[in-house]
C-alpha cells in the first residue's frame, strides 16, 4: 500500500473519533416553547459536543418553523447549529422524529421534546454514558429510582403505566420506561432499521429492531408542559396498539428470518462480486479508450485513467446497490471512498504477496495460485468493506 492511501485512512479514522452530536426535535404549534428550549440548550450543549440541532416541524399553523428562523437569524456565537426542516402536512411525531434521523449527522442521537418536559441538563450525561460505557442507547427514564413525573393527571399516568406493561409484557421489553420520548443512541445502530413511524412509541420500535443493542437507562424528571396543550389523543392510543402488534409480529418473524441473514450475507456477495466484474468492464473500455482517441497519450496513464474510473464506479455501484446507503453526505461520502480505496491497495498488495508465497514457497501451479489469492482477497475485501466502509454488521 502507498503513502497517500496509509493517510488517507488515518484521516478517516481522524474524522469518525470526532464527537458530534445531532439533537432531534419534533414541533407542532410550539412556537412558545421552542425559544425556551433553545435557550436552555445554549447552556447544556458546549463547544466540544459539536451539536447540531434538527427542528422537524410539521408546518405548525402557530407558525413555530417561523420562530425558529428568526431565532437563528439573531443568535450570535450559538454554541450549536440549528437546521429546521418543514414539512408539508401533520403526519405524526414518530414520522417527524424518523426524518430528524434521517438528516441527522453526529455519530450520536439525541430526542427531545420542544415543550421543555424533557430537561437538556441530562443530555450531557446522557452522551458520557454513550461514550463511556459499552451501550448503544440511553433512555431517559421516569420509572427508574431518582426519576418522576410531575404535572400528569391520574389518567395519564395510568395510560403511560398500561402502555408500558403492554411493551414489556407482549414485546419482552425489559427496560423499566420504553415509553420515554427522551433518549440518545449510536447513530449507526438504525443504519439498516426499515421504520414503521406509526404514531408516538419509536423509541420501542428501535428497541425491538436495534437487536444487540445494549441499553442503559439513566433518571430524569418529567415536568409535564405549561404552555401550548399535548397532541396526544385518543388515536394515538389505537395506533399504539397497531404499532405493537407489528413489533409482535416483527419478532415472530425475525425468528424465522434468522435462516435468511445467509441468503441475505450470500446476496450482498453476489452484488458486490458482480460489481467488481463491472469494474473490470469499466477498466478495460476506458483505458481503452483514452489510449485510442487520445492517440499520443501514453498508454500507462491510459490505464492509469482506467484503474480510477473503474474504482469510482466500484465505489459507487457498491454504496448504491450492495449496500443500499443513499447518505452522500459529502464528508461522509468522502471517508467512506477513501477506506474503499485504501482496502483495495491492502488487497492487491496481499494478492501479490500470496501469489508470490504460493508459488514460490508452496510450488504450486501460477494460475491456482493466482485463482486461490484472488478469492481470498476479494472476500476480505468483501468483508472489510461491509464493516467499516459501509459499517454493516458483517453477518447480516
Ligand atoms: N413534527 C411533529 N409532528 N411534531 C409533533 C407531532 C407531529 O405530528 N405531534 C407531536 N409533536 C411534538 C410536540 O410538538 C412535542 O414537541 C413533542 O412532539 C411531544 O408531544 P406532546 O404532545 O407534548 O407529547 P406528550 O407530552 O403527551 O408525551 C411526550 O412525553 C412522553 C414522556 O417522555 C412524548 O414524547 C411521549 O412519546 C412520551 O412518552
Ligand atoms: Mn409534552
Amino acid at each position: 500500500m502507498t503513502e497517500s492511501n496509509l493517510s488517507i485512512i488515518q484521516k478517516e479514522v481522524l474524522i469518525s473519533r470526532k464527537r458530534s452530536l445531532s439533537i432531534v426535535i419534533p414541533t407542532y404549534n410550539e412556537s412558545k416553547n421552542i425559544v425556551k428550549i433553545l435557550d436552555s440548550l445554549r447552556s447544556a450543549l458546549t463547544r466540544e459536543m459539536n451539536a447540531e440541532i434538527i427542528v422537524v416541524d410539521d408546518n405548525s399553523p402557530d407558525g413555530t418553523s417561523n420562530t425558529v428562523e428568526e431565532y437563528v437569524k439573531n443568535s450570535k456565537n450559538p454554541s450549536y447549529s440549528i437546521q429546521i426542516i418543514r414539512r408539508e402536512d401533520k403526519r405524526g411525531l414518530s414520522s417527524a422524529i424518523v426524518t430528524g434521523i434521517e438528516h441527522a449527522k453526529g455519530d450520536a442521537v439525541v430526542v427531545m421534546d420542544s415543550d421543555l418536559s424533557h430537561p437538556p441538563q441530562t443530555i450531557p450525561q446522557m452522551v458520557e454514558e454513550l461514550q463511556n460505557s459499552d451501550c448503544d442507547i440511553v433512555v431517559a427514564s421516569r420509572y427508574v429510582k431518582g426519576g418522576s413525573v410531575s404535572g400528569w393527571p391520574f389518567k395519564r399516568k395510568l395510560i403511560s403505566k398500561g402502555a408500558t406493561k403492554i411493551a414489556q409484557h407482549g414485546l419482552g421489553i425489559k427496560i423499566k420506561d420504553p415509553m420515554s420520548g427522551f433518549f440518545a443512541f449510536k447513530r449507526h445502530i438504525v443504519n439498516n432499521i426499515k421504520f414503521d413511524a406509526i404514531g408516538y412509541k419509536i423509541l420501542l420500535e428501535i428497541l425491538v429492531k436495534a437487536r444487540g443493542a445494549k441499553v442503559k437507562e439513566i433518571p430524569y424528571n418529567f415536568i409535564d408542559r405549561t404552555t401550548g396543550s399535548s397532541k396526544m389523543d385518543f388515536s394515538i392510543c389505537v395506533d399504539y396498539l397497531q404499532s405493537v402488534w407489528r413489533l409482535y409480529r416483527y419478532g415472530k418473524s425475525v425468528k424465522t428470518n434468522e435462516r435468511r441473514t445467509s441468503v441475505h450475507f450470500l446476496s450482498k456477495a453476489g452484488r458486490f462480486y458482480t460489481v467488481g466484474a463491472s469494474g473490470l468492464l469499466v477498466n478495460y473500455f476506458v483505458s481503452f479508450m483514452f489510449g485510442a482517441v487520445l492517440s499520443n497519450l501514453w498508454y500507462i496513464y491510459a490505464t492509469m485513467i482506467g484503474i480510477v474510473f473503474s474504482m469510482s464506479s466500484n465505489f459507487i455501484l457498491n454504496k448504491i446497490w450492495t449496500f443500499e446507503d443513499r447518505n452522500f453526505d459529502t464528508k461522509r461520502t468522502l471517508a467512506q471512498y477513501g477506506l474503499f480505496l485504501g482496502f483495495s491497495g491492502i488487497g492487491a498488495v496481499f494478492q501479490l504477496l500470496l501469489v508470490y508465497g504460493l508459488v514460490e514457497l508452496r510450488h504450486l501451479n501460477y494460475s491456482i495460485a493466482l485463482f486461490l489469492a484472488v478469492a481470498i482477497a476479494s472476500v476480505g475485501n468483501f468483508l472489510l468493506n461491509k464493516k467499516w466502509t459501509f459499517q454493516e454488521k458483517v453477518w447480516s
